[in-house]
């Protein structure tokens, strides 16, 4: 019964239960499912009432029972069944009414609302999100590009693009709003808001592969004022720490690393327990850097080729396939929300990619026009899937110099 009753409980409050309503669309799409449950309830309640009066009270027990002989066939009776048919309809008309008027509310972002409307895109890739921001333009670089953590500010209706560059995927932040899918070649959208500022779990909810279940993300709501610091931030160029910079602070303890294997859980409870406090902290500079190290694994960045896909606007890192990393040190996941951004998660994520995210582009290389591949950690047959071969190896030194380069870029 405790277990029983502890499943309960957190199917009711976890991190992505469509119970625990944070926004209006959200709570829209709740009292549609409360309307109908409570409907199809009532209806369940009095069909298995008279059901099992009737099967009780009519019940044949022994041969000599008189209910044991058939009963007169009647041809049915015409007020019964025309109120019958008359009740189901009135039942759909009743799930039929509040339902439209949800469908209607959460296909787009009421008129008197809109001007106050902020606008992202959502650009869905096997296996990770990217989101723009239409409206923050970069002197010299465009649009403001993020990755697998959306920022959004809270009391305001968010409108957000859906688009995809390979397969159908499906953005859904269940406490939020929910679901609508990322179809090729169709523009989609939804809108979303939060009601206050508050950390929220995402999923893409659609089949796309190998790595759907772990292509996650996360939405953070930042009051007025902090989103406007957010965006101001994240306009400028990655921070940069020279070489010979002084270190401020006791130098930070070198972390164990240990594999801990294919499919490890990547998060701490420690963290769960206050997500938008630990965003809030992941903000700041991690004390005690280590500034040679960094820029060591600043140069490593290009020579180990994650330049090929990742950009780190402002050190002429400039790829655009995979997610941008400008301000990676400052996210609370890696991999897709998969991972929390811990130097050890990194580091494993970093050195075993396959083993975190299987069939991930990082690791077998991102499949270009006209055929051809970008190789990624290792060389595929490609008739058989098989590897032939590696193209990039990074040794426990190299990954902890790109761990701290990484974890600068706040
Ligand atoms: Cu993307 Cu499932």
């Amino acid at each position: 019964m405790p277990l029983f009753l502890g499943g309960w409980f957190q199917w009711l409050t976890g991190p992505q239960s469509t119970f625990d309503t944070h926004g209006p669309v959200a709570k829209s799409q709740l009292d549609v499912f409360y309307v109908t449950l409570w409907v199809t309830g009532i209806t369940f309640v009095i069909v298995v009432s008279i059901l099992s009066y009737a099967t009780l009270k009519f019940k044949a027990r022994k041969t000599d029972d008189p209910h044991a002989a058939i009963p007169h066939q009647g041809h049915g009776n015409p007020l019964i069944e025309l109120s019958l048919i008359g009740l189901s309809v009135l039942a759909l008309v009743f799930i039929a009414v509040p339902t439209l008027k949800s469908i209607w509310y959460s296909y787009d972002i009421p008129a008197e609302r809109k001007e106050n409307a902020y606008e992202v895109n959502a650009i869905g890739y096997q296996w990770w999100f990217k989101f723009e921001y239409p409206k923050e333009q970069i002197d010299g670089t465009g649009t403001l590009v993020a990755a697998n953590e959306l920022v959004i500010p809270a009391g305001r209706p968010v409108r957000i693009n859906l688009r995809t560059t390979d397969v159908i995927h499906s953005f859904w932040v269940p406490k939020l709003a929910g679901k609508v899918d990322m179809i090729p070649n169709r523009g989609n959208h939804l809108w979303l808001e939060a009601d206050q500022p508050g950390y929220f779990w995402g999923q893409c909810a659609e089949y796309c592969g190998e790595s759907h279940a772990v292509m996650r993300f996360r939405v953070i709501a930042l009051d007025e004022a902090a989103f406007a610091t957010w965006v101001a931030r994240q306009k400028t160029p990655a921070r940069s720490v020279a070489a010979d910079a002084p270190v401020t602070g006791s130098p930070a303890a070198p972390y164990e690393f240990k594999n801990p294997g294919r499919n490890a859980p990547g998060w701490s409870a420690e963290f769960d327990a206050a997500p938008f406090a630990n965003w809030e902290k992941q903000q700041n500079v991690n004390a005690g850097e280590n500034p040679a190290l960094i820029a060591q694994g600043r140069q490593l960045f290009q020579q180990k080729t994650c330049v090929s896909c990742h950009t780190v606007r402002g050190h002429d890192f400039n790829g655009t396939t995979a997610p941008d990393l400008t301000r990676v040190g400052a996210r609370t996941t890696i991999a897709a929300g998969l991972l929390e951004n811990t130097p050890e998660n990194l580091h494993r994520w970093i050195v075993h990619p396959d083993e975190v995210k299987p069939g991930n582009k990082m690791f077998v290389g991102v499949p270009m026009t006209g055929g051809t591949t970008m190789a990624g950690y290792i060389n595929l047959d490609k008739d058989t899937g098989k590897p032939t071969g590696h193209n990039i190896v990074i040794n426990d030194d190299e990954a902890r110099a790109l761990v701290s380069y990484l974890h600068s870029l706040k």
